[in-house]
């Protein structure tokens, strides 16, 4: 076995015992997930993959599809067009806060925070609400690179009490910033939300985002590569929400977390790592894969400063 595959072992081995956190309720069938579910995954550059735990396991990807609609959203319509919707500042609030955007009116901070994240889903070009919803599975499959779907369930679960999102959809319509159609936009973010992957997509896809947006095996260009920089650096800065000062200074990579306990990291040219584990903390982040990150970024010094 490899250094890192001894290490991945014993990480799970130290951290699966540690049951700090709660499952996210918020969206109803994510408060079903199993909270022993624990995966660590890394993909290098060149397509060597290294798994310990429930690797295969599936689950909804939530906030973390941020990250790759924000990429889609810079093809449809450059990086200027989108400034003018969404910032690129850190909030220091919690992800799915109101407060900034009625403060700042017109543009929410950062495409990682839900405003801002509803608000560059937008602006995903398409015809009709089918087109534009295919073109995104269009683009997860070249990341992921096999067959995508959406899980229906947890995709009606919180089309039918994201009641907040529906709020901020709301604010950005009074401010002029998205469309009148609010529901098929709502409907869109829900169902990016809704992207089943595991863990060893997650890190295969981050892995792509390593390799300036190149699939490391079916070496498919995912994203055009001079948007993989602005990518990278809302991750570093926002990725983590009102973590991000922290995970900065402790981990110090760009990296993403979703609600249902995944976390994706990115180790520009070198690897994509994920952690998967559903118990999470008040901020939103997977408890186990916060101290995952830590050792892993002390271990093999993967800092950037
Ligand atoms: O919009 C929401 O609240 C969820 N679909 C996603 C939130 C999320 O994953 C935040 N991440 N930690």
């Amino acid at each position: 076995m490899s250094k890192l595959e001894i290490f991945l072992e014993s990480l799970y081995q130290k951290y699966q015992p540690l049951n700090h956190g709660k499952l996210a309720r918020y969206i109803p069938q994510l408060a079903k997930a199993n909270p022993d579910w624990f995966a660590i995954c890394v993909v290098t550059t060149d397509g060597r993959e290294f798994t310990v735990g429930d690797y295969t396991e599936n689950f909804t990807i939530q906030s973390i599809s941020k990250v790759f609609t924000y990429g889609m959203a810079l093809e449809d319509c450059g990086r200027d067009a989108l400034l003018e919707k969404v910032g690129v500042e850190p909030t220091g609030d919690p992800f799915d806060s109101v407060i900034r955007l009625d403060e700042n009116s017109k543009r929410p901070d950062n495409p990682m925070v839900n405003a801002g994240a509803i608000a560059t889903t937008s602006l995903i070009k398409g015809s009709e609400p089918t087109e534009r919803l295919n073109r995104m599975l269009e683009m997860f499959r070249r990341y992921i690179n096999r067959d995508v779907f959406i899980d229906v369930s947890v995709f009606m679960s919180e089309k039918a009490t994201g009641h907040r999102n529906r709020a901020l959809a709301n604010l950005l319509l009074n401010f002029g910033t998205i469309e009148p159609q609010i529901e098929a936009i709502l409907d869109l973010y829900f169902q990016q939300c809704a992207l089943v992957v595991n863990c060893q997509d997650l890190a295969m896809m981050a892995a792509t985002l390593a390799n300036s947006g190149i699939h490391p095996i079916s070496k498919v260009q995912a994203v055009q590569p001079n948007y993989v920089r602005d990518i990278l650096s809302v991750m570093y800065t926002c990725g983590m929400y009102n973590y991000a000062g922290e995970w900065a200074y402790r981990v110090g990579i760009p990296a993403k977390s979703g609600v249902s306990g995944g976390i994706m990291g990115v180790i520009p040219e070198r690897a994509g790592i994920a952690v998967f584990s559903p118990l999470i903390d008040a901020r939103g982040n997977s408890v186990r894969g916060l101290r995952v990150f830590e050792d892993l970024s002390q271990e093999f010094g993967l800092h950037l400063l």
